[in-house]
């Protein structure tokens, strides 16, 4: 019995061994973490938005100076982003046909289904497709229907959204197309 009993007193040091190299070693990684990296920004740093930033815009035909065609453009133009001007509206058109920038399409939103009710706002696609407006449309108070007039056919979304964060859902397979 006595050899069985050293083999477990070794078992026991050798643990207790494992859970100090353990501790020792969190330590480490939490200072890691801790500590800003050299001459490099602080990540934990609150992103303070520079008022430069909070510009009106909106989308014209033939414009070219918009970016992100087909991504989130909230993600960034937005309150705690560093996108200028904070949309209220915005989104990418394809064309139906060709699959590039829908040019000459617009959007608009409306209170009621299919182009009914009140017309509440109205966006011109620019030269790669992208609408966008910082206008206030107040639909966080009521919600709205869009709706998209392309140059021979028109298409609503047939329920109500109160995000005109388009992209947002129109991803992939739901791209927003016009003709
Ligand atoms: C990942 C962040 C990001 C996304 C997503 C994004 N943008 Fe931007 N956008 C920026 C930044 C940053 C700038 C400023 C670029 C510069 O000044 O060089 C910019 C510039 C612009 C400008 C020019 C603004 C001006 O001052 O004239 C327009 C218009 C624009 N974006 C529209 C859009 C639209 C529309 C979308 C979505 C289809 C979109 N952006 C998606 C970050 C983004
Ligand atoms: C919260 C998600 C969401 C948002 C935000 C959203 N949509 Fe939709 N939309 C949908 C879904 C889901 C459908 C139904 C998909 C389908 O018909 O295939 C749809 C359908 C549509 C359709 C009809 C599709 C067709 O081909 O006939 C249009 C047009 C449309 N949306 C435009 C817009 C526009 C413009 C915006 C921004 C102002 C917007 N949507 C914002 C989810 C959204």
């Amino acid at each position: 019995m006595q050899p069985l009993r050293s083999s477990s007193a070794r078992g026991a040091r050798s643990l207790v061994g494992g859970a100090l190299g353990a501790i020792v070693l969190h330590v480490a990684a939490l200072s890691a973490c801790g500590a800003p990296p050299p001459g490099g920004p602080d990540e934990e740093a609150p992103f303070v938005r520079p008022a430069s930033l909070d510009v009106e815009l909106v989308s014209r035909f033939g414009d070219a100076t918009s970016d992100g065609v087909g991504a989130n453009c909230m993600e960034c133009h937005q309150a705690n982003g560093d996108g200028p001007g904070r949309f209220s509206v915005a989104g990418t058109l394809l064309d139906a046909a060709t699959g590039g920038p829908a040019k000459s399409a617009r959007v608009q939103l409306w209170t009621g289904a299919f182009g009914t009710g009140e017309l509440v706002v109205e966006l011109e696609a620019d030269a790669r497709g992208n609408f966008y407006t910082t206008q206030a449309i107040g639909i966080e108070e009521r919600l709205l229907f869009p709706f998209v007039v392309g140059a021979t056919t028109t298409r609503g979304m047939p329920f109500q959204t109160s995000s005109a964060a388009c992209n947002k859902c129109h991803v992939g397979r739901l791209r927003l197309r016009a003709q």
